[in-house]
């Protein structure tokens, strides 16, 4: 049985001050009996989040949104994964298609990265999905094959257990139009059957697809009952006390 893992990508909001005060808020009613849980505030917001859930004592995870894929050098305004990991963020997000669309990201540059969130340590949170128009041109499979084939190039058996793949398709994300149910779990197990052929069945049952693209606290529950959802990646909904619910959907 796959543990459910819920992240909150808040992308560029909330204020540190801003952030403290939510988690302070919400961190009470978070159930992480049964499912994981990630928050991944902006970067300027991970230390200080850090301090508060072990002050707190919870087992919320934290998750970055974004790294670069060398170490260290002369990369002005980058952050490094073992940067992140030193601090003790768990997760990283990899190709969100925000990072893809507005900051020029390929697949190869979210392969290096996924390589090196891997070699350092870091779990990645690797989105994959595809436009409107490339939905209405019927390309939806091939693509998404083609960027977990491409992100995941040179990740070994052995390593790829701590991917977890995010299928968001881009025409759901911010826009209130979710995939339906049917729709996402279509993909998502396309995705499973895609990896069964590169690592073998018994690693792609293990492996969790998570569905992000408008999910709420009234559309969770049906999402998450999909054999092949595994979680979900959520924006919006992630910043309000919507999340709790999502979290506890169970409940
Ligand atoms: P959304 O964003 O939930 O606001 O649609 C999802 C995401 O971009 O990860």
């Amino acid at each position: 049985m796959r543990k459910k893992i819920i992240a909150g990508n808040w992308k560029m909001n909330k204020t540190v001050l801003e952030a403290i005060d939510f988690v302070g808020e919400i961190h009470d009613d978070i159930d992480t009996s049964e499912v994981d849980v990630v928050i991944c505030p902006t970067f300027l917001a991970l230390s200080e989040i850090i301090t508060l859930l072990e002050d707190y004592q919870s087992d919320i995870k934290l998750g970055a949104q974004n790294m670069f894929y060398e170490e260290k050098g002369a990369y002005t305004g980058e952050i490094s994964p073992n940067m992140l990991y030193d601090l003790g963020v768990e997760y990283v997000i990899i190709g969100h298609s925000e990072r893809r669309q507005y900051f020029g990201e390929t697949d190869e540059i979210v392969n290096k990265k996924v390589l090196k969130a891997i070699q350092v340590g870091l779990k990645p949170i690797m989105c994959v999905g595809e436009s409107l128009a490339q939905r209405e041109a019927g390309d939806t499979f091939d693509l998404v094959r083609n960027q977990v084939i491409e992100g995941l190039k040179k990740v070994g058996k052995d390593q790829v257990q701590e991917v977890i793949i995010a299928y968001e398709p881009i025409w759901a994300i911010g826009t209130g139009k979710t995939a339906t149910s049917e729709q996402a779990e279509e993909v998502c197990k396309y995705i499973r059957e895609a990896l069964a052929e590169m690592y073998g069945s018994a690693v792609a049952n293990t492996m969790r697809i998570q569905y992000g693209g408008s999910v709420t606290k009234d559309n969770a529950k049906e999402l998450f009952n999909m054999p092949n959802i595994d979680g979900a990646l959520v924006g919006g909904a992630s910043l309000k006390e919507d999340f709790v619910s999502i979290v506890n959907y169970n409940e």
